[in-house]
């Protein structure tokens, strides 16, 4: 009998030193994807934050490979997938092989780590303010169709407010300002300009800091981001309070927020307020510097190019001809800005307003022949593509009729909202308030950008230096 237990015993220990013996030999093995991780603990984050993307990614694809390379960024061992057929394969696997992964600057400002997590590093928790504005679909046509006479009013106000008059203006203050504005009155419901005002500096602050190195001491720009988030946090959570009297006295809910208030869990829990606030700055941070920046550059690059602005402008007028004076936009106006989308898309190839965003390897997997370990970050960006003269002809012109029928980009080269089922929610939402600037101010405004080498900075948030000044002339 206890020759037969040692016997057991032996053959169960023989199992295990086998297991573990193939395990060790087999994570040696692999074939990690080409490239290097850079110094020790920064990895390659220096480059990543400062260098101009596309050189990063460009460099790297040039060295290492055009479909994978591997780097240490924000702390992490994190695999680059270039391509098309990087961004398709990337698409195509979620929670298949990966699942989202937020940078730690990120998670930090949002407060999104799994509240029973120790210490970073952690997977960022399910994306609930994703969750809050697919779910009832806020961003679906039929209800963005209800908010577009009102952003058609609300641009015409700040236009109004802030330029109507001038002769020369800065571009890029409005645009933070209208876009805020809009996020404000659909996302929160409230509209007082004062409130909105105080709020646009910090979310500047928020943008910078969510791509940041994490060192919380005065004069760094995560300190600076950290301070606007209990700033912003601070404000909503007055917000939160003010609907719920609103709501508790019989006034209707129509906006995000009110939605997230009265939502309860399976167990009938409401969202704490704090963690409210949280998702909802989240939220008015993704869609914010986007199409401030697509407007801004809309501003350079239409300004530079008359030929494009008499195109728009003819369309914009076109769809004025058919309406009342004072009739606001509809639905089906959007629908007759083509050649408007177009411009806004070449806009956004030249400039991307987000560069890409990580995942998480959910368990070992091969790509291109290499292997990525379970628990790499994976990178993907619209850098691989997005200036590649294989897929754009004279990739630094700037071109709108490029996205003409005939010439349409191959698929999975043009993502700017990225793909698959994280396609960004705010598309459609970041659509409507772009165009319906652009039927604006092109009807209303000639102009002329008074520095066309005006310096480019922040690569992550791109920010003309000067806050692209134009001389305007009233049509
Ligand atoms: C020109 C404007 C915009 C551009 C270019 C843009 C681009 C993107 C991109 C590339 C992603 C990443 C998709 C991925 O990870 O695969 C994303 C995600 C996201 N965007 Fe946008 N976006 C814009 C405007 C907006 C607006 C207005 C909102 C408003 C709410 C918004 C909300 C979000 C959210 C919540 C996510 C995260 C989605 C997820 O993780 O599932 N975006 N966006």
């Amino acid at each position: 009998m206890e020759a037969l237990s040692l016997s057991v015993v032996l053959v169960f220990l023989s199992l295990v030193i086998t297991v573990f013996a193939f395990r060790r030999r087999s994570h040696s093995d692999v074939k990690l994807p080409p490239g290097s991780f850079g110094w020790p603990i920064m990895g390659e984050t220096m480059e990543f934050l400062f260098g101009k993307p596309e050189n990063f990614v460009g460099d790297r694809m040039k060295k290492y490979s055009h479909e994978i390379f591997k780097t240490n960024i924000l702390g992490e061992k994190t695999a680059v997938i270039c391509g098309p057929t990087g961004n398709k394969f990337l698409f195509s696997n979620e929670q298949k092989l990966f699942t989202v992964f937020r940078p730690h600057p990120m998670q930090k400002l949002f407060r999104s780590y799994k509240t029973n997590a120790p210490a970073p590093p952690v997977q960022a928790s399910p994306t609930d303010e994703v969750k809050s504005i697919r779910t009832p679909g806020f961003f679906k046509p039929e209800a963005l169709m209800r908010y577009l006479a009102k952003m058609d009013s609300i641009t015409q106000q700040q236009l109004d407010v802030h330029w109507e008059g001038l002769s020369e203006v800065k571009v890029f203050p409005l645009s933070k300002t209208v876009t805020l504005t809009l996020a404000c009155r659909f996302f929160l419901g409230i509209d007082n300009p004062e409130r909105i005002a105080r709020l646009v500096g910090h979310f500047d602050d928020i943008t910078l800091g969510m791509h940041s190195i994490i060192l919380n001491v005065p004069g760094t720009i995560f300190y600076r981001a950290n301070k606007a988030a209990a700033a912003i946090r601070k404000e909503l959570v007055n917000v939160i309070k003010e609907k719920k009297a609103a709501m508790a006295s019989g006034a209707p809910m129509q906006d995000i927020l009110s939605h997230m208030i009265v939502a309860a869990d399976p167990n009938g829990n409401f969202m704490p307020e704090a963690e409210i606030a949280d998702k909802m700055m989240g939220l008015i941070v993704a869609g914010y510097s986007t199409v401030s920046t697509t407007i801004t550059f809309f501003m350079k690059y239409v300004g530079e190019n008359p030929d494009v602005y008499n195109r728009v402008l003819s369309e914009q007028l076109e769809i004025s001809k058919g309406k009342k004076a004072g009739e606001l936009l509809d639905w089906e106006d959007l629908s007759k800005m083509k050649y408007s989308w177009n411009v806004m898309c070449e806009v956004m190839r030249l400039v991307p307003p987000l560069q890409g965003t990580f995942r998480e390897a959910l368990c070992d997997f091969t790509y291109a022949g290499y292997t990525i370990p379970k628990g790499w970050k994976v990178y993907w960006t619209v850098s691989s593509t997005n200036k590649n003269p294989m897929y754009f002809k004279d990739p630094e012109k700037f071109n709108p009729s490029r996205y003409e029928d005939e010439e349409a980009p191959p698929p999975y080269t043009y993502v700017p909202f990225g793909g698959g089922p994280r396609l960004c929610p705010g598309k459609e939402y970041a659509r409507l308030a772009v165009l319906t600037f652009i039927h604006n101010v092109v009807k209303r405004y000639k102009w002329e950008v008074l520095f066309p080498d005006e310096k480019i900075m922040g690569d992550m948030m791109p920010t003309p230096e000067k806050g692209l000044p134009i001389r305007l002339t009233r049509c």
